[in-house]
């Protein structure tokens, strides 16, 4: 039997709950044969049936493929969910989430403009923007974004963009989205940009409180499986508009293959079940070790001890499943803590199904000079957890015992 178009179903799509969005939104299956999983469209270009379409298409006075660097059907269809599920009017996939962030640094920066962002982001993102931005004449704020009213000094006309990780990785701190965009937007034009990463549109919805962009590594929850890099952008039809056609096509040609497209749209699928478990593993962890007589600290929104406990509960479903921590004893205990674990794997990434460790001073954040990550708020002890999806009870074992 061909399983017809969403449209003709007796409850209308604009009234389907999340997880039903993160299955079927924009699959039109009668278009493909009723196959129940869409095709991979493994193909760099496409022909025309005349010379007026190629130029048709070319002026954009016809929708249809081009080429995939700009456009594929299996891209699409990951962009069409992506931006149902963010509540934004578009999306553009990109080849990972540096891709996205860096098309959005070349599409909408010019010399002399104006950037602020928070003082922590993550170690490519930093470098990208403190680095490399001011090399080309594009003036950075690092500003603490915890406390919205820090913005009002710098915010001017030649601000294009507000850029800020909630909660920032790896430090764990929330900053108010409401907030910042109506500080930006009472003061000026820039762009407020979220990177969302640590949420998935499961947990936070940047543009539903006033962000202009939200910005998605892929590689992390929203695909789930460790077995891609992927990045997206959300937001206008005229923003991601600019984003396909300069920063994609032009400057960063950082485009998503059809196959990895593929596979984030399957694990969208389960993101609603896994980001469920996620969190319930990670709010148990989170008072393990905080109750733990080796801990000298944990960062977790969950916790009522995490000083944005309040705006968590306010901007974010669930807590999340990342966690802070940072051993007594310092750098070196963090370091055997880290050695000892068996079920916990030491590597970098996150959101995988399964639990991951990293030391982000030495890795992720290594891109930051000493003095910056002091500068940054990113202690030189802290060990970075991504919280997987194996037994909660196996995993706080092998915390316990790392620990000593
Ligand atoms: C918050 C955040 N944003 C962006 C990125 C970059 O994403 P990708 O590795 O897919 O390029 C990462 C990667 O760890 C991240 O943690």
């Amino acid at each position: 039997m061909v399983r017809m178009a969403k449209q003709d179903d007796s409850l209308a799509t604009d009234q389907w709950g999340f997880s039903t969005r993160a299955i079927h939104s924009q699959n039109h299956s009668s278009h493909e044969h009723g196959a129940l999983n869409p095709p991979i469209y493994y193909t760099s270009t496409y022909g025309f049936e005349s010379a007026e379409q190629c130029a048709a298409r070319f002026s954009g006075d016809e929708p249809g493929m081009i080429y995939s660097r700009i456009t594929n059907p299996t891209v699409q269809l990951l962009e069409s969910r992506l931006a149902n599920l963010e509540n934004g009017e578009a999306a553009v996939a990109f080849g990972s989430g540096m891709g996205a962030i860096s098309s959005l640094v070349w599409t909408f920066l010019r010399p002399n403009d104006e950037v602020i962002v928070d003082a922590t982001l993550y170690g490519c993102t930093h470098s990208l923007v403190n680095h490399i931005l001011p090399e080309f004449g594009i003036k950075v704020h690092p500003l603490d974004l915890t406390d919205p009213n820090n913005l009002k000094i710098y915010l001017n006309s030649n601000t294009k963009l507000v850029f800020f990780e909630t909660p920032a990785n790896p430090n764990m701190r929330l900053i108010d989205i409401a907030k910042v965009a109506e500080t930006v937007k009472a003061n000026c034009s820039a762009m407020v940009v979220v990177d969302s990463t640590y949420c998935t549109p499961y947990l936070q919805r940047p543009l539903d409180l006033g962000a202009d962009m939200v910005i998605h590594s892929l590689t992390k929850y929203l695909n789930g499986h460790g077995d891609v890099i992927a990045g997206a952008a959300i937001g206008t039809n005229e923003a991601m508009t600019l984003m396909r056609k300069v920063g994609l096509k032009e400057l960063t040609g950082a485009c998503l293959s059809p196959m990895d497209a593929y596979l984030v749209l399957r694990g969208i699928k389960t993101l609603p079940i896994r980001m469920e478990k996620h969190c319930a593993s990670a709010t148990k962890i989170a008072a393990f070790l905080e109750s733990h007589p080796q801990a000298a600290s944990v960062a977790y929104p969950g916790l009522t001890s995490h000083p944005a406990h309040k705006l968590a509960n306010r901007q974010m479903k669930l807590p999340g499943a990342m966690i802070a921590f940072e051993a007594k004893g310092g750098v070196e205990h963090g370091r055997q803590f880290m050695n000892r674990l068996t079920l916990w794997t030491r590597a970098v990434s996150l959101g995988d199904a399964e639990s991951l460790a990293e030391h982000p001073a030495s890795m992720t954040h290594a891109s930051y000079t000493a003095e910056e990550r002091k500068a940054h708020l990113i202690s030189e002890g802290l060990v970075r957890l991504s919280v997987g999806l194996e037994d909660v009870d196996d995993l706080i074992k092998d915390l316990d015992q790392a620990l000593g």
